[in-house]
């Protein structure tokens, strides 16, 4: 075969594969047998090998390709990709229509559509072919992710259409291929993903595309981005019309020409949500005509003409087996339900925590009741209440210890805490969770020590104080289990070099309380060596911008102690770093989730009273305000949290647990 002919069959083959490919992925009705796919691909393959000339990018063979990337590129949106504000009930979308309503006498009609429970994406075609895929990112700035893109089969890698066109919807992995992915997982020993959007998003952002090809994503698609040459007037034809260009959208949107109609499609789908082969986290209603929408226009996170309806946080019922108890680094004492596993908003919980006796009081939560799970914000598993007609006489009151599950030492519940804490400095599972924060990344991040080998050095008695880890030697790891030759000489290597890190690290990793990771630096690039920190008096220390009352208080207590003189001296005799080697630090360089931001607190927090609470979240350069409005950015919600959650909740703001205000301090 010459190459004009090799040519003209390359064209016909492609033609035939990606009608077949059209029908398979985007129409999901086939119309020959997967074998006349497989035998015209390998002809494909054959005559490209002969003549790599004639390769091109949109050729079926080029869907995985390339080698893996060290890192992604950025992509800015020309037009940005914004969010949508929550309805949670029918009061919220009849407030929706009035609102869109106004300024206009005509009747407004709508279109309702799923709201795909994945990764929102864009693509964009140049002259009829797929030039670049990438995610929403901040809604300003994404990740080229184009040669995963490419991987998913429904994406087109051509179209129709020369002139330039971005358009936008959403990747998701169904459930077929998401239990498929995680049952091999578990056979693999590695850990299962949470919920479909985590594996599909987890899916995109791997570097080497072969994984997110293996992976089995889908997309639908619902808009467009750039188009100079829309030709449309609603956003009913544009879904009609992203089909007929061969995008593969959802079937199932439906054109409502009152807001009752657009109520009963919600309902619709509230009970038929658990047949879809994918997961939907509520439904999409957009104002229809595109010339109302741009008169209605945005806010600056959304449109003012469409608003996404969120379906009530899924429940769920099931055993609550046990109630274990964990001494946590700074000695509280945690009570977690073990659940027998259930699926809840896609994902099984096994765990849940119960926070502290009061809460298990209030809830009267007793070891083998039947109890109902929902997970707060869609994320935090929690026990809602037990099931009363379950119970039985079985079922004992549930009462704390009074002494440490670790120790022995009697607990104590300090002023003002509901946490009840053991304040035995030497307690065992204390002096671990030590170590074990120690060595975490934010601190001395020493690779290859993990929580794991952490609790079997200390059971072996290899390690006891955080010094220990610097006294380690190579004989007595090989004695371990699982520690070939290869691994300690990893691990005495790392240990070696975390002794140069700069004084922040070993400062957040001595866990001084209320010092996270941000005052850790503050207060290093401020005193420079820990010689200066420990002399440094309470009116030294609270003179700095960001550091509060407590904090200081804190700090000066910690090196008071003469513990740990002893063992910041046996650290430096050591050779462990004592300087900061940072940059130098300037005020406008702290930079948190929380600067900026308005900030509410409510309910009772376990390891923080609110005044510490709030002292700290103004520290991080957050303006705390006491009741929630439109104006307020993030409410921190702990035990209890009442209306001031619910209201939140209402308004779509954000919504932070205790766990997530300790996680933003740390860091
Ligand atoms: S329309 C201007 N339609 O939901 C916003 N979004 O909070 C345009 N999503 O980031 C979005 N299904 O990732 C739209 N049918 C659908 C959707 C959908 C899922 C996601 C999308 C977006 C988020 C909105």
């Amino acid at each position: 075969m010459d190459k004009k002919q090799a040519q003209e069959r390359i064209t016909e083959l492609k033609n035939s594969l990606h009608q077949y490919g059209y029908e398979y992925y985007v129409l999901d009705n086939p119309s020959v047998p997967d074998a006349e796919y497989d035998e015209k691909l390998q002809a494909l393959q054959q005559l490209e090998e002969q003549f790599p000339d004639l390769i091109t990018a949109d050729s079926p063979t080029q869907r995985v390709g390339g080698e893996p990337l060290d890192a992604f590129k950025k992509v800015t949106h020309s037009v940005p990709m914004l969010s949508l504000s929550n309805a949670f009930n029918e009061t919220d979308l009849r407030d929706f229509a009035r609102r869109a309503s106004q300024g206009t006498s005509q009747a407004l009609s709508y279109v309702c559509e799923l709201k795909i429970d994945g990764l929102a994406i864009s693509l964009t075609y140049e002259n009829g072919k797929l030039i670049r895929g990438a995610t929403r990112g901040d809604g300003t700035t994404g990740e080229d992710i184009t040669s995963n893109i490419k991987t998913i089969r429904s994406v087109p890698l051509s179209i129709r259409e020369k002139r330039k066109i971005e358009v936008r919807g959403e990747a998701f992995m169904p459930h077929k291929s998401f239990l498929a992915l995680n049952e091999a997982k578990e056979e693999n020993g590695e850990e299962p993903f949470a919920n479909p959007r985590n594996a599909a998003a987890g899916s995109l952002r791997q570097l080497d595309p072969k994984i997110a090809a293996s992976r089995n994503l889908d997309v639908f698609l619902y808009g467009v981005g750039e188009w100079d040459a829309d030709p449309i007037e609603s956003h009913s034809e544009r879904l009609t019309l992203l089909k007929e260009l061969g995008f593969k959208t959802n079937p199932e949107w439906k054109k409502c020409d009152t807001i009752e109609e657009v109520i009963e499609y919600v309902n619709y789908w509230t009970s038929e949500r658990p047949n879809l082969s994918y997961e939907i986290d509520g439904i999409v209603i957009k104002v229809d005509d595109l010339k109302t929408q741009e008169d209605l226009g945005y806010t600056a996170k959304s449109p003012r003409w469409a608003i996404a309806y969120k379906f009530p946080a899924e429940e769920a019922i099931t055993t609550l087996t046990d109630i274990e108890l964990s001494v946590g680094r700074t000695g509280v004492v945690t009570p977690t339900a073990i659940l027998e596993p259930v699926r809840v908003a896609g994902s099984t919980v096994k765990r849940a925590s119960l926070h502290n006796e009061d809460l298990i009081q209030a809830k009267d939560i007793r070891i083998g009741d039947t109890v109902v799970i929902k997970k707060a914000g869609d994320i935090i598993p929690e026990v809602v209440r037990v099931v009363e007609e379950k119970r039985t006489k079985e079922q004992q009151p549930f009462h704390m210890p009074s002494e440490c599950p670790a120790c022995g030492t009697d607990l104590v519940r300090l002023e003002e805490e509901v946490a009840l804490r053991c304040i035995n400095p030497n307690c065992p599972a204390q002096l671990q969770e030590g170590l074990i924060h120690f060595v975490s990344r934010n601190a001395m991040n020493i690779d290859g020590l993990g929580e794991k080998v952490i609790k079997q050095l200390f059971q072996a008695d290899l390690i006891e104080t955080i010094a220990d880890i610097y006294r380690l030697e190579r004989n007595a790891l090989l004695q371990l289990e699982r520690m070939g030759e290869k691994s300690v000489d990893n691990l005495l290597k790392a240990i070696e070099a975390s002794k140069s890190n700069s004084l922040e690290k070993l400062l957040f990793g001595l866990g001084i309380r209320f010092i996270g990771a941000k005052a850790a630096k503050t207060l290093a690039a401020h005193f420079e060596t820990m010689e200066h920190l420990q002399k440094a008096t309470f009116e030294d220390i609270i003179a700095i911008d960001e550091i509060g009352e407590k904090m200081a208080d804190s700090v000066v207590r910690y090196f008071a102690e003469e513990k740990v003189t002893d063992l910041l001296q046996e650290l430096n005799n050591l050779g462990v770093n004592m300087t900061y080697t940072g940059p130098k630090q300037t005020t406008e360089a702290i930079n948190s989730e929380l600067t900026g931001k308005t900030v509410v607190l409510t309910g009772k927090m376990e390891n923080f009273t609110r005044n510490e609470a709030k002292e700290i979240v103004e520290s991080l350069g957050a303006t705390v305000t006491s009741s929630v409005s439109k104006k307020t950015d993030i409410v921190i919600a702990g035990e209890d949290a009442g209306s001031k959650y619910d209201k939140a909740e209402k308004l779509g703001i954000t919504i932070w647990d205790e766990q997530k205000l300790q996680e933003v301090v740390e860091r």
